[in-house]
């Protein structure tokens, strides 16, 4: 039976910068699973990128289809990463209880260095430390509440935190 079939989808969440997307598809690579990442696959419906959909329809219309394609992605098998501000949204929060989800737990200093200060992330605009100083500071109860694993990735390279990851996924079993 292929590995699809057996194990639980995991789930990456963690703030802009935690490396949801890079770890994400390496691990999936190292687990022979299939890779899907929420804002990619949002990205390649509305034909518009992540800044388009918050400038031309507002944030809440992004976190509206941001809940509903996290809703449809979350029953797949694989290895699945979702935005920064996913867990948000409370039924998203809901949804996530039945599934592995991996914290990747990243600082400020980290976070801003990994993201740029240039960054293409529209919420980050303007005072990209700032706005990560606030997102980490609000969400951090959140990324806890939803996680049953947390992976400091701070000091860590992704093949690091991949292998972290599946040291983890053994000793569970
Ligand atoms: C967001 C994070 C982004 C993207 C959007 C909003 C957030 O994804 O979904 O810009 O609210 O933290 P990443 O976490 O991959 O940067």
């Amino acid at each position: 039976m292929s590995a699809e079939l057996v194990e639980p989808p995991t789930v990456l969440v963690g703030a802009p910068g935690a490396g949801k997307t890079t770890v994400g598809a390496l691990l999936a690579e190292r687990l022979g699973l299939t890779f899907r990442d929420v804002d990619a696959v949002i990205v390649e419906r509305t034909g518009k990128s992540i800044a388009e959909i918050f400038t031309d329809d507002g944030e809440p219309a992004f976190r509206v289809l941001e809940e509903q394609i996290t809703a449809e992605l979350l029953p797949l098998p694989g290895v699945l990463s979702v935005g920064g501000g996913a867990v948000l949204s409370a039924a998203t929060r809901a949804a996530l209880r039945s599934h592995r989800v991996i914290w990747l737990q990243v600082g400020l200093a980290q976070s801003v260095k990994r993201v740029g200060l240039d960054t293409a992330r529209p919420l980050l605009l303007g005072n990209v430390r700032g706005q990560l100083l606030k997102l980490l500071n609000e969400r951090a109860a959140l990324y806890r509440e939803v996680a049953t694993e947390v992976i400091d990735t701070d000091h860590a390279t992704p093949a690091e935190i991949v292998e972290m990851i599946m040291k983890a996924h053994v000793a569970q079993r």
